[in-house]
């Protein structure tokens, strides 16, 4: 199966998921939406947070490398604008005015040379009162072999909040399966951090 394929089949068998907790409370954090709410959601895949994100009256940048993604996105009934880019989410220069960077499962998967880079520009271009919500990969995961992918050990992932409000830091190790059904050893941060 390629890659695209894979990616396809994912997102297949978690259509209709809600959106991550991390999302709601990030969107929940900021009380009423702000005037000219904008998000980015990084690694959108076919929009499962992007759906509540329009829902609270954000505007929404959507970015995914797979065509896939954005294609099944643009055939959801979307309540609201989104502004979809096919692009790798280490390449997209953050949009003026962002408040909520949002990057559920998928910031981890950037090319693993450009992570702390990526993550300088969010917290450096992010305004004062913006935020950042998504999951973080810890070293205990069972993928931690395979090239390619960032995994932070606790202390390191601290470091890189250092100086943000966090919010919500849950460290989540469990053994479960895939949404493609494969056996799997999760080890997981799940970030909500503001800008202070
Ligand atoms: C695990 S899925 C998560 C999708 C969605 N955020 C969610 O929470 O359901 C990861 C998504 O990130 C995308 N992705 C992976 N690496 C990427 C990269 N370097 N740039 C842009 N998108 C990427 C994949 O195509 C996929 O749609």
């Amino acid at each position: 199966m390629s890659q695209a394929e894979g990616w396809a089949a994912y997102y297949e068998k978690l259509r209709g998921r809600p959106p991550r907790r991390t999302l709601l409370a990030a969107l929940d954090a900021f009380g009423e939406t702000p005037a000219d709410a904008l998000a980015i959601d990084l690694g959108c895949g076919d929009g499962r947070d992007i759906i509540e994100i329009l829902r609270r009256g954000w505007s929404v940048v959507a970015v995914d490398a797979e065509p896939e993604a954005l294609r099944q996105l643009a055939a959801r009934e979307l309540p609201g604008t989104i502004t979809p880019i096919a692009a790798r989410l280490e390449e997209v220069p953050l949009p003026l005015g962002v408040q909520l960077v949002n990057s559920s499962f998928a910031m981890p998967l950037c090319e693993p040379e450009r992570f702390h880079e990526l993550w300088t520009r969010i917290r450096e271009e992010l305004p004062v009162g913006g935020r950042f919500s998504g999951q973080w990969y810890g070293p205990r995961d069972n993928w931690a072999d395979r090239p390619g992918i960032t995994f932070l050990e606790r202390n390191q992932a601290m470091a890189l909040l250092d100086g943000l409000e966090i919010e919500m830091f849950e460290e989540e190790e469990a053994d479960s399966v895939t949404p493609r059904g494969n056996p799997k050893h999760w080890h997981i941060f799940h970030i909500v951090a503001r800008k202070r």
